[in-house]
Order: C-alpha cells, then structure tokens, then sequence
C-alpha cells in the first residue's frame, strides 16, 4: 500500500485540480519510497525538484479557477500557498546544496501533514464556488 494515496475524501470539486493534486500524493509518495529504500543523493534531489515545480505550478493553476470561480477568500488562499511552496523550494534548495540531513523522515512527514492538510480543510472551502463553475450555472 502506498505511505500516501488521494483518495476520494480529498475531492475538490474539480477534475483538473483533483488530478493535479494525485500527482503531488505521487511525487510525495516517490520521495518516501526512494529515502525509505536509500537512493542516492541524484535520485531523491530530482524528486524534490519535480515535487517543488508541480506545486508551483498546480497552485498558479488553482488560483486561476479559484478567480476564474469568484472564491471571496483568494488572497488568503495565496498566502497559504505562498507559505507552502517557499517551504518546499527551501527544502529542494538545501538538500541540493549539500545538506542532506535536511530532509528526513520527519520533513517528508510534515510535507504530507501540510499538503493534506491545505487539501482537506483549506482547498475543501473553495469547493462549493468551483463546483458552481463546472455545472455552468
Ligand atoms: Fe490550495
């Protein structure tokens, strides 16, 4: 069994964002896998550099169909994305650097707290507003 798997309590009322946000659990899911099995410092390094592109990426795109939605609370979204991927990029940026000891199983623990998390509660809130969009009403 995967260590982390989307599943459908993490729907978000949106396919494309859905399916961005099983590519994360993926990537998350890779990194786990290749620290627990012990590969080398190339390998996990490119992990977390995929993993810190697709986040940027998967948030622009968010953000768009949060405005494209009318969703009231975007810029406090923003933040909480902002906060997030300066999070994962510093993390990316040291472990390449050299500093190994940077990422650990407790990080990749909290990187999935975090992202499950901003998932369950945060994504959950724009729900109702992008839902409305995919209907076209
Ligand atoms: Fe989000």
């Amino acid at each position: 069994m995967a260590w982390v798997e989307w599943s459908e309590s993490f729907r978000v009322g949106n396919t494309l964002l859905d399916s961005d946000h099983r590519i994360i659990f993926d990537l998350l899911d890779q990194l786990h896998d290749a620290m627990e099995t012990g590969q080398s410092r190339d390998v996990i390094g490119s992990v977390v550099s995929v993993l810190a592109e697709y986040v940027q990426h998967h948030f622009r795109r968010e953000e768009a169909i949060m405005r494209a939605s009318g969703f009231p609370e975007l810029d406090r979204h923003r933040e909480e994305h902002l906060d997030l991927e300066r999070r994962v990029i510093e993390l990316r940026n040291r472990y390449q650097a050299g500093e190994r000891g940077v990422l650990g199983e407790d990080v990749v623990d909290l990187l999935k707290k975090w992202l499950t998390g901003h998932i369950l509660v945060s994504d959950n809130s724009y729900r109702p507003w992008v839902e409305r969009v995919n209907s076209g009403e």
